[in-house]
């Protein structure tokens, strides 16, 4: 009768050490139900509940504690983001679960009043979502976001304003009926506020798109008025009867103008299969024609392995456990936003634990999130790349400039070393700029003579040693005419942008 004993004994010793797990309740705060929402629950679950599979079973990560979950909805009756309901949820699961950490809201209206609440109760608060300017650190101090934001919009049309040096007529068109989450008001506030601080001159126009019929004849004069650089945010219907109706009233010769139509998930390219403009219908020519001043910003896929993965066990997770079809959309960075930010409060979570594994204060979690570089479903770890301009033409005996840009991974993958540039290189016609002689600038020949190169003198680099390889050309001869490209060295690895820039040079260049 001794033999069955033992294990008896050991199923009972197990059993205790896991009674002894102390819960991380997370309490989580998103639409349950309208999936219009990027961060609705059948969007989010199947990231969070993946998170939290993987983080209860890595056996050195929190191996004392287990994380489990409450869920409860920021939608009213009609299914739409409730800034009343998400904070009298907020306050119920404080009471019933006093939770470690919430995880959303995800609209910006339901999202600001709990927020509040979190940075009141020292809870840290993370989410994806919310992703409207206003939320400014300093008066929510528990927040961390982990998604992409409309302050980020912002710099990014700004970025362009800049490249091309467009400071006035720049023009913000949008769709807004104050009713729901207000999506386009709160993208073109982004550019609003970011715009408007580097003082270039700006001009906002709302119109709502739910009062039909929609007064073109109203608008398109106004946009003649005020605008030559207009940024619009509407529905894709709108947005190109509106394109339809300018191209038609042929105020200003095309070339003088320029659309950007803010359109983040690119759902106007994905309902067309990439023709925003067509419709099937007898204004499809005219749309066409139109479009083609129309620029279309959207967020970047992210393209690393990662990511794809993440997708694909994100798109199994949510037909299995939510009974919900994920399709292939940019939507998609929103869970991979929720996942990372779970992960990583896990990860300052660990390193802020008390020596007895109490709840350490959300003040400390939160700051050890915050300026963390993580590498996670979202890659933010760089890839290799080179981003060159498009072809151009340089006038013979000019100066001209290429503006370039690159970016390579922070760490080495398989030694862990930081990546240090030590060497940039520009040369011409050549796939890899493997060779030293050809080579128009290089800056070893710079700074060591080396290799005995004899780099040109009129190849003059602008750039830096992280992120700007832009390069100028001194009196430019006919005979530079070719595809350039870029190569930089660092310490473990090297790369060249392969596409390059091809330049022609001539005595006249026609725009
Ligand atoms: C953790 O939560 C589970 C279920 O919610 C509960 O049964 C268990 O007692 C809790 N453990 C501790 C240590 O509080
Ligand atoms: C934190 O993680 C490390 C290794 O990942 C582990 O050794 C350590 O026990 C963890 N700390 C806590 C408090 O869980
Ligand atoms: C914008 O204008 C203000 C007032 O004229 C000035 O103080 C500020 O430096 C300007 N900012 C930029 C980015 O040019
Ligand atoms: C549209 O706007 C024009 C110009 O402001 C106005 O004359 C016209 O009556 C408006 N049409 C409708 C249907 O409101
Ligand atoms: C899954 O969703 C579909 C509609 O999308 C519904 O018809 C079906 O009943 C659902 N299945 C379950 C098991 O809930
Ligand atoms: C994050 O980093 C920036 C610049 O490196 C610094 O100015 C800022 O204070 C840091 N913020 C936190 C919360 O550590
Ligand atoms: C450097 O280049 C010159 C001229 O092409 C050549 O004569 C010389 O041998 C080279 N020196 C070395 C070290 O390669
Ligand atoms: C790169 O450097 C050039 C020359 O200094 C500068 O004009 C340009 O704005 C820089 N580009 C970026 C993206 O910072
Ligand atoms: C460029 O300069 C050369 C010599 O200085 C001259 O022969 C040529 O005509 C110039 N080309 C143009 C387009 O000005």
């Amino acid at each position: 009768m001794l033999v069955p004993m033992l294990p008896l004994v050991l199923l009972l010793a197990s059993q205790r050490v896991q009674g002894l797990r102390q819960n991380v309740t997370l309490a989580i705060i998103l639409p349950q139900k309208n999936t219009d929402y990027p961060w609705a629950w059948p969007r989010i679950g199947p990231a969070v509940e993946r998170a939290i599979r993987v983080i209860n079973s890595d056996a050195a990560l929190l191996p004392n504690h287990r994380l489990q979950y409450f869920f409860k909805s920021s939608e009213n009756k009609a299914g739409i983001c409730s800034e009343t309901i998400a904070p009298l949820m907020a306050v119920d699961l404080k009471l019933l679960h006093d939770p470690w950490v919430f995880i959303g809201p995800g609209c910006s209206y339901s999202a600001s009043p709990v927020g509040l609440f979190t940075s009141h109760w020292d809870v840290p608060m993370v989410t994806a979502g919310a992703p409207a300017v206003a939320f400014d650190k300093s008066v929510y101090h528990s927040v961390t976001n982990t998604g992409p934001t409309h302050k980020k919009l912002g710099k990014f049309a700004l970025r362009i304003c800049e490249r091309f040096q467009w400071r006035e007529h720049v023009l913000l068109l949008f769709n807004d009926n104050k009713v729901d989450d207000r999506p386009c008001f709160f993208a073109v506030e982004g550019l609003f506020t970011e715009l408007g601080k580097a003082n270039i001159t700006l001009v906002d126009m709302v119109f709502n798109e739910k009062q039909l019929p929609v007064n073109y004849s109203d608008i398109i004069p106004d946009i003649h008025q005020t605008g030559r650089v207009v940024f619009s945010c509407c529905s894709p219907d709108v947005f190109r009867q509106m394109m339809v109706r300018f191209h038609q009233a042929a105020l200003l010769p095309q070339k003088e103008y320029v659309f950007f139509y803010i359109d983040v998930f690119g759902q106007s390219l994905k309902d067309t299969q990439n023709k925003p403009w067509a419709r099937g219908d007898h204004d499809d020519p005219v749309a066409m024609e139109a479009y083609k001043s129309v620029k279309i910003l959207t967020y970047s896929e992210p393209q690393n392995k990662e990511y794809k993965d993440f997708v694909s066990h994100l798109k199994s997770d949510a037909i299995k456990n939510f009974n919900f079809t994920i399709d292939d959309s940019l939507m998609n960075i929103i869970p991979g936003g929720f996942y990372d930010g779970l992960m990583m409060y896990t990860h300052a979570l660990n390193e802020t634990l008390t020596a007895s594994g109490e709840r350490p204060p959300g003040k400390k979690v939160t700051e050890k999130m915050w300026n963390r570089t993580y590498h996670g479903a979202l890659g933010a770890d760089p890839d290799w790349h080179v981003e060159y301009p498009e072809p151009f033409c340089v006038v013979e005996n000019s100066t001209t400039t290429i503006p370039c840009s690159f970016t390579h991974p922070v760490v080495h993958k398989k030694t862990d070393v930081k990546h240090r540039v030590t060497r940039v290189v520009w040369c011409p016609d050549h796939n890899v700029c493997w060779g030293t002689l050809s080579n128009v600038y290089d800056s070893w020949n710079v700074a060591a003579d080396r290799w005995n190169v004899t780099a040109d003198s009129r190849f003059v680099y602008l750039g830096d040693r992280v992120g700007n390889c832009t390069l100028q050309i001194i009196k430019t001869l006919k005979g530079d005419a070719a595809t350039y490209r870029f190569r930089f060295v660092t310490n473990a690895n090297g790369y060249t942008g392969e596409k390059g820039v091809r330049i022609t040079v001539t005595s006249k260049c026609y725009f």
